[in-house]
């Protein structure tokens, strides 16, 4: 079959695109190196940027339908749905990221609450169409902005030197002040599964995360426990490799220890696929 656009749309066809581009979208890695931070982002301390949030956005929806995030942190989310003529609902429980969340879409037809991601499927109803197309988020990474530990202790002191937040809040409902790693693992499962019957069935949900190293060199399989929890409610897809190439390495562990310089970050794609 040539790689040409496509000629007939299936009803079960997710997205607008050709093959080549699909074909593209497929590769289980991709390489993608944040732009600069706006003076407006700066604030928060790990958005993702809003070039990739549309690659998934444009791959897992088409034209006009609803794109979910409940962690929407400064909105990058949105932006990508407004640059791509989709419609986007955010949810973020800091005040302050909301607002700068809200100020970024502002007047480009994008919903931010300011909420919390449990309540996700009563603020879809209340605020949505009933039913989404793409959930696609990033949520805490555990506790682990509070935690001191190699390269994030100098990122922190010069946040911290700046002025700027290096964890997101003190507030008991944010994800990332559960300590113990199975609450956290418990919590965000909750999460997801809650928010399952706002996903239209036969449709994707993107959780993008990492696994990660605690101070005391412990290495915790997050990205991984996750994809496991979440096989069940969901059917898990595989997936994609988000590596950065352009992060200065650090010596970490010389001479004694293994410990990886992490520059990548796994999109796991589950689908929903009924019941
Ligand atoms: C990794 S950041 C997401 C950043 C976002 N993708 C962006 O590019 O701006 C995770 C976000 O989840 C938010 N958060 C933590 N617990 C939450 C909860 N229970 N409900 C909603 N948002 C929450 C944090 O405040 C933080 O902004």
């Amino acid at each position: 079959m040539a790689l040409s656009e496509p000629n007939r749309r299936s009803p079960r066809q997710f997205n607008d695109l050709s093959g080549r581009e699909w074909i593209r979208f497929t590769r289980s890695w991709f390489v993608h190196n944040p732009p600069r931070r706006k003076r407006s982002e700066i604030q928060h301390p790990a958005k993702y940027p809003e070039g990739m949030a549309e690659e998934f956005i444009r791959f897992f929806t088409r034209q006009d339908e609803w794109v979910l995030d409940p962690f929407a942190g400064v909105g990058s989310t949105l932006i990508a749905c407004a640059a791509s003529g989709r419609r986007g609902l955010g949810i973020e429980i800091s005040p302050e990221f909301a607002a700068l969340a809200r100020e970024a879409v502002e007047a480009r037809e994008q919903l931010l609450v300011n909420g919390d991601a449990r309540d996700a499927s009563r603020i879809v109803s209340e605020h949505g169409p009933g039913r989404v197309q793409l959930i696609l988020t990033s949520p805490p990474y555990w506790d682990m902005l509070g935690k001191s530990r190699g390269g994030v202790q100098s990122v922190h002191k010069k946040r911290r030197a700046s002025g700027l937040k290096t964890v997101y809040s003190n507030n008991a409902r944010d994800l990332g002040n559960i300590t113990d790693y199975d609450a956290f693992l418990d919590a965000l499962r909750d999460v997801f599964v809650g928010m399952k019957p706002a996903l239209e069935v036969g449709r994707y949900l993107v959780i993008i995360c990492q696994n990660v190293r605690t101070p005391e060199g412990v290495v915790q399989p997050l990205a991984w426990d996750l994809a496991r929890r979440l096989s069940g409610p969901f059917q898990f897809k595989g997936e994609r490799i988000w590596v950065q190439d352009n992060k200065p390495l650090g010596i970490w562990g010389y001479p004694t220890e293994f410990v990886t310089n992490v520059h990548h970050h796994y999109c796991l794609v589950f689908k929903h696929g009924g019941a």
